[in-house]
């Protein structure tokens, strides 16, 4: 046997044991051995039963992803030893344990039972991967647990758990202790019962409780809600196949659909998101191996949107927070935003009523630094003023313990400042979080350049624990992301001077898949916030000398315009609905008259996504060549988890990537003849140039000179 599985035999058992770490997943050596144990338990009639399990801290988490993109990938040999499993003439059982999801649930559910530990996990999470359970997975789930509960884990991707999985039917019994144990007493059960194989491709879907219009409604509803998506539509397809058709020929169904998933832009953007999501813990510089710091309470400063905010996360983990503030006032005011936010996800049934109180429990208010002397970590989140920060930095440099990591929620400002301001440089980084921080998935890590690396093997780690993503950022203005939003937010700017209509620009944005275009994302935001920070930048020289720069927000400030929250911006504003406002126009045709603009009728959504896409791509490309970004996939999940860019689009590099690296250079160059280029907003970056010459892309990272 493969040393990947094993069969052994124990007595009348017979123990296939799969051996494949960390996840157990399906590779085609793993799928290679599952046969030939299956064929050599056919063989010998001496073995009265099958245990199927696998070593290590999981089951089969499901196949390899890594797999998927290869040419020649195929289901085929997986699938064609479900069906013999199931058709063994010996009962099978699963023993489940850890993460049992894609391939290894459906492993399990062409066995004849199954058997989990109470702490296991079960999914089918491949629409997270734009692809659909292809292994029988759409045929025998709605067959074990009905349509509806079928059609909602697939849907949402979602594992539930083992109690839930009980109730369902997806498995017979919960095993506490050794499952091997567990494995022989359930058999012993089934043969003292007299019971056999039990297959679940001989049952029928239970249509009882599926309205006869369901999939069609269901259909429409997936069509409007992820109509980008490639699988949730063809998963619906699949399972009315399951409800109607024998389980062969709706296995049929379910290859054909899957293989149009699998070769989809959209599945292999989603997939290589999965891959650079893991990448982006690998920091250069800092060993694999090194002891992270035990975090076990945290100290935020500031009880604003963002302190709050910060503070829910590691209360929702079981972290203790002591929050500061500088009067009992806006401490109770945030505590009280807190509370707030907890009863209304109670409110709304995703929190269990005792949990907004016992997650309360976990938050100390203070008004004293001095309570943050027992804290393994202290996040700033005061004021973005450089003084204010610096203070801070330093009163923590004084009061935190030794070994304490301190952080700043800064999104702006030099980090290497604020570690010197603190004297604790190598125990100092940013930890910039998005707003809302308790909602939004990012987490850019700021590294200074005296941090040290068991400082960012900590925050790595503490931020998987939070359920962020980390992506480390070098310092620059901006970090990665606010960074590349610059040249973006510019250009909707001008092409607004020179005649196209907040509506038309946002409209074109997120034609693309973002949910807000630049306009309303900024009227969101506030406008007076975002002038702010151009103002700031001006006087500290950072700016262009160009006075057209970013002249509409600041006009728009200077008149009161705020955005959202004075109901006028970019937009006005009917409550909540953005509505075009004529006097925009007649502001930025002052503008444009103002600084020598050209108005232009006719400009396309086409040039609005080049404009504001490629030099967002070209800064991308300086971040890498800067080295402020270690990878593009590491500047695509930023985008994607903070910025809402599409994850079937996989970020705006491989967007760059699928678009054409050459094509992209040309436009820029395009924009710098149509529009000048005397402030080099055009100006090609050397990466980019080195790229385009050699019809390289960014998924050829890391680019040699040798390239
Ligand atoms: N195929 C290939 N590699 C996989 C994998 C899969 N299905 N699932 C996990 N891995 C790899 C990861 O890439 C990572 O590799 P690395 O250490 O080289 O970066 C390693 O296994 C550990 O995974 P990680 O996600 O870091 O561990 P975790 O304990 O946080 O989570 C899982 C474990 C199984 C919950 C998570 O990896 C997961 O959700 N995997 C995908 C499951 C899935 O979608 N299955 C259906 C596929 S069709």
């Amino acid at each position: 046997m493969s040393n990947l599985v094993s069969l052994e035999q124990r007595g009348a058992l017979a123990i296939l044991r799969i051996d494949n770490p960390p996840v157990n997943a399906l590779s085609p050596a793993v799928v290679q051995g599952i046969k030939a144990a299956v064929d050599r338990f056919e063989a010998n009639p001496s073995m009265r039963a099958l245990v199927v399990c696998a070593a290590g801290r999981t089951f089969v988490a499901g196949g390899d992803i890594s797999e998927f993109s290869k040419p020649d990938f195929t289901t085929e040999p997986f699938n064609t030893t479900l069906n013999r499993i199931e058709n063994l003439g010996r009962p099978v059982v699963a023993v489940l344990h850890g993460t049992v999801l894609g391939g290894g649930l459906e492993l399990a559910m062409a066995c004849h039972y199954r058997i989990a530990a109470p702490s296991t996990r079960l999914g089918l999470p491949e629409v997270l991967l734009g692809i659909l359970p292809g292994s029988h997975g759409t045929q025998r789930l709605p067959r074990l647990v009905g349509v509806k509960q079928a059609l909602n884990m697939m849907l949402s991707g979602r594992p539930i758990g083992a109690d839930r999985a009980l109730q369902a039917g997806l498995v017979d019994a919960l095993a506490e202790g050794d499952p091997d144990a567990a494995a022989v007493q359930f058999m012993e059960g089934l043969v003292a019962a007299g019971k056999g194989p039990r297959r679940t491709g001989e049952r029928t879907v239970s249509m009882e409780d599926v309205e006869p219009d369901f999939f069609e409604t269901m259909l429409d509803e997936v069509k409007t809600k992820k109509g980008a998506y490639p699988a949730p539509q063809r998963i619906v397809h699949c399972v009315e196949a399951a409800a109607t058709l024998p389980l062969l020929q709706g296995q049929g169904v379910e290859a054909r659909l899957f293989e149009e998933c699998r070769v989809s832009p959209q599945s292999e953007a989603m997939r290589k998101l999965f891959f650079a999501e893991r990448e982006a813990t690998r920091i250069p510089g800092v060993a694999e191996n090194v002891a992270p710091r035990p975090i076990r309470k945290v100290g935020v400063i500031g009880a604003g949107t963002m302190g709050g905010g910060i503070a829910m996360n590691f209360a929702n983990a079981d972290i203790p927070v002591v929050i500061i503030e500088t009067s009992q006032e806006a401490l109770d005011r945030g505590l009280g935003i807190v509370r707030k936010n907890y009863e209304n996800t109670a409110a709304k049934g995703k929190l269990a009523p005792g949990e907004p109180a016992r997650r309360m429990g976990l938050l100390t208010g203070s008004l004293d630094f001095q309570d943050l002397a027992d804290c393994d970590l202290v996040i700033e989140a005061v004021f973005e003023n450089l003084d204010i920060k610096k203070q801070v930095s330093q009163r923590l440099g004084a009061v935190c313990k030794p070994g304490a990591i301190i952080a700043s929620n800064t999104s702006t400002l030099d980090v290497d400042v604020l570690a010197t301001a603190s004297g604790r440089a190598a125990d100092f980084l940013g930890m910039h979080f998005f707003s809302p921080a308790n909602v939004m998935r990012l987490l850019e890590i700021v590294r200074g350049a005296q941090t040290a690396p068991d400082v960012l093997a900590t925050i790595v780690r503490l931020a998987k624990t939070i359920g962020k993503v980390p992506v480390v950022s070098g310092v620059c203005y901006g970090f990665i992301g606010n960074r590349m939003l610059e040249s973006y937010l510019r250009e909707s700017e001008f092409l607004m001077m020179e005649g196209a209509s907040p509506a038309q620009i946002d409209r074109a944005i997120q034609s693309l898949g973002l949910p807000m275009g630049p306009c309303r994302m900024l009227d969101l935001a506030g406008l007076d916030v975002a002038a702010k920070v151009v103002i700031e930048r001006g006087k500290a020289g950072a700016l262009p000398a160009d006075p057209s720069y970013r002249a509409v927000v600041q006009k728009m400030m200077e008149l009161g315009r705020f955005g959202q929250k004075t109901g006028f911006g970019y937009y006005r504003y009917d409550g909540r609905t953005p509505v075009p406002d004529p006097e925009v126009e007649t502001i930025c045709i002052a503008l444009a008259e103002k600084y020598g603009i050209a108005r232009r009728t006719g400009i396309t959504d086409q040039e609005i996504i080049e404009r504001c896409l490629y030099p967002l791509v070209n800064e991308g490309a300086r971040i890498l060549e800067e080295g402020i970004a270690y990878r593009p996939g590491d500047i695509d999940l930023v985008w994607v988890n903070g910025y809402g860019f599409p994850d079937y689009r996989g970020g705006p590099m491989h967007l760059a990537d699928t678009i054409g690296i050459a094509k992209i250079a040309g436009r820029l160059d395009h924009y710098a003849q149509l529009r000048g280029d005397q402030h080099g907003y055009w100006s090609i970056s050397l990466l980019l140039a080195f790229m385009a010459e050699r019809g390289l892309h960014f998924r050829d990272w890391p680019i040699k000179p040798e390239n």
